[in-house]
């Protein structure tokens, strides 16, 4: 007898294909009424995979269910409290990509402050014959403060060593085995810092971690970059610091409405803005997908998990 798995959301085509093989598989995205759906059949299942998100409602709803695979390393979506209170064990995607994520970083990193995009559209809107493009700031050098050095700050700190960068991070905990130097203050990283990286998990211990008093020490020199969620930026505050000029400008992959970006960001040149595509190459979602499905296979063949996220 197959293993009765339920999908939340959408999955890769590849992988919906391996979870159609091997389990009894059905999405909830297929059903008109999904909360009926799930109120008439939710008993039946075992396995969760889930595009991200898990709330305590979904989770009530399911009374057998033993296991969720969850496609993403962050799981704050995914109400890991009502999950832990019935021993279900929650599977997501580490480290597979921190390679993208880190590369990405780096990315905006050169793009805000060498005005790649910008110039690009200066160049594309013709303007190029009316005058050279305004000067930029250096890269290679600079100080970097990373907040959150765990799988994939320190890919983007490896990275950043080969752009000579004087490198600092923040963490609620010094990381025992670095050389980087641990700074208690994320105020004083950000009025140390040039680049300012934000790299923790999101959810309500992070909400607006950034906010006024980080972007002030950041100020006119320094440059924000947000490649972990939305919900750890005060975007509100953000979008005024861009507006008013008091930072020197952001480079960002996550917003805190996703997909809704501020329409207010639309027009500035101090900000490049990216859809969150931090893991989004062939390779890396193609691994993600796997360990979705590794991670239910392993569970319901070994009763382990490859990654746990709790
Ligand atoms: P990780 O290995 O768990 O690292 C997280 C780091 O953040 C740890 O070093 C942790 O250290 C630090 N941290 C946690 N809470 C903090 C706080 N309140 N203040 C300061 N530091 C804090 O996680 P990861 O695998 O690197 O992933 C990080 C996050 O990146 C994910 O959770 C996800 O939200 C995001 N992400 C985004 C994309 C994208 O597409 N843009 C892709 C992948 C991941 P302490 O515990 O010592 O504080
Ligand atoms: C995912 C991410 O692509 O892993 C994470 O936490 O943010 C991304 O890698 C995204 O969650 C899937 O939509």
């Amino acid at each position: 007898m197959k293993h009765k798995v339920l999908q939340y959301g959408k999955l890769m085509p590849s992988l919906e294909k391996q979870l159609a093989e091997t389990f009894d598989w059905h999405r909830l995205v297929d059903e008109t009424d999904p909360k009926a759906f799930v109120a008439a059949r939710g008993r039946e299942y075992v396995g969760l995979a889930t595009a991200g998100f898990a709330d305590a409602a979904l989770i009530e709803a399911l009374p057998a269910l033993k296991v969720i695979s969850s496609f993403g390393v962050g799981v704050d979506k995914i109400d890991l409290h009502a999950a832990a209170q019935r021993g279900i064990p929650v599977g997501n995607t580490p480290d597979v990509l921190n390679d993208c994520v880190a590369d990405l970083a780096l990315g905006l990193i050169i793009d805000v402050a060498r005005g790649i995009g910008a110039s690009e559209r200066y160049l594309r809107a013709g303007s190029w014959p009316r005058g050279a493009y305004p000067l930029q700031r250096k890269v290679s050098g600079k100080k970097l403060g990373i907040v959150g050095l765990g799988r994939i700050g320190h890919v983007i700190a490896k990275r950043a060593l080969a752009f000579d960068m004087d490198i600092r991070y923040h963490n609620r905990r010094p990381v025992v085995d670095t050389s980087i130097a641990h700074e208690p203050s994320l105020v004083e990283l950000a009025r140390w810092c040039d680049f300012l990286v934000v790299i923790v998990p999101g959810g309500a211990a992070t909400r607006h971690l950034v906010n006024d008093a980080v972007l002030d020490a950041l100020g006119t020199k320094g440059y924000l970059i947000n490649v972990s969620r939305g919900s750890v930026v005060d975007e509100a505050a953000l979008v005024r610091a861009l507006k008013e000029r008091r930072i020197g400008g952001a480079g960002l992959d996550v917003f805190e409405n996703e997909p809704q970006v501020p329409a207010e960001l639309m027009g500035l040149d101090n900000v490049v803005l990216v859809p969150h595509i931090g893991s989004a190459t062939v390779e890396t979602r193609g691994a993600m997908a796997q360990r979705v499905f590794d991670n239910l296979k392993s569970y319901f063949d070994t009763g382990k998990l490859i990654s746990r996220a709790t």
